[in-house]
């Protein structure tokens, strides 16, 4: 089964990952990331640190995912295991259908078509949705470094692309108040992943 876990920067991600680690740990999920779990993450990471072309930066995040699905995903799903990712697919179809405003004519329908075909859909994807004020609190007080991503109207719009995408896939959605207390945010998406699990 794949689960994935998306929200915007600040939302609580990290917070909840490290605690299904920990609770979880009887099911033996595989744990991975996009982008990073490939060398090609890596080169996200320059691409995206020296604003690179929005073009260059959304092809290097797909390239990425088509290499974790080969070196990570796929084999762990034919294994029959759980895997758990922090981020994956439907973070290009927030995020880039805002960095590609004004670059490609129509973004979102452009992203769909380049993964079109090939990508895994996840089973279940948990969004995390959090006031953009309190996300932005939040990277300030954890990180000394901030990416392009991290500014208000851009969030704004990431995480309505995000809410809009849930609308549209209300069986695979499950969005999470990520105002809530970290532990009860825990036990329920521990409890849905076990009995989904199953
Ligand atoms: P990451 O370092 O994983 O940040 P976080 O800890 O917030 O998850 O991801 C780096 C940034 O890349 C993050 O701001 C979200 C963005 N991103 C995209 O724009 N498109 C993508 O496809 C992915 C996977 C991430």
């Amino acid at each position: 089964m794949l689960v994935t876990i998306e929200g915007i920067d600040g939302s609580g991600k990290s917070t909840l990952l490290n605690g299904l680690l920990e609770e979880l740990k009887d099911l033996n999920p595989v744990f991975t990331r996009e982008p990073g779990a490939t060398w090609i993450g890596e080169q996200v990471r320059r691409g995206i640190k020296e604003r690179i072309n929005p073009v260059a930066e959304a092809l290097l995040f797909v390239a990425d995912h088509a290499a974790h699905l080969d070196t990570v995903v796929r084999p762990a799903l034919n294994a029959d295991k759980l895997v758990i990712s922090d981020r994956y697919t439907d973070s290009r179809y927030a995020y880039q259908s805002e960095t590609l405003k004004g670059h490609i004519q129509d973004p979102k329908k452009w992203l769909l078509d380049i993964h079109n075909g090939w990508t895994i859909v996840p089973d279940i994807t948990f969004l995390l949705v959090v006031p953009v004020e309190d996300s932005l609190g939040r990277i300030k007080r954890e990180r000394t470094e901030s990416e392009h991503f991290e500014c208000k109207n851009v969030l704004e719009n990431v995480q309505q692309n995000y809410l809009e995408l849930a609308e549209k896939d209300p069986r695979r959605f499950v969005i999470i108040d990520a105002k809530k207390d970290r532990d009860e945010i825990l036990h329920f998406v521990a409890g849905i992943i076990r009995k989904n699990n199953l």
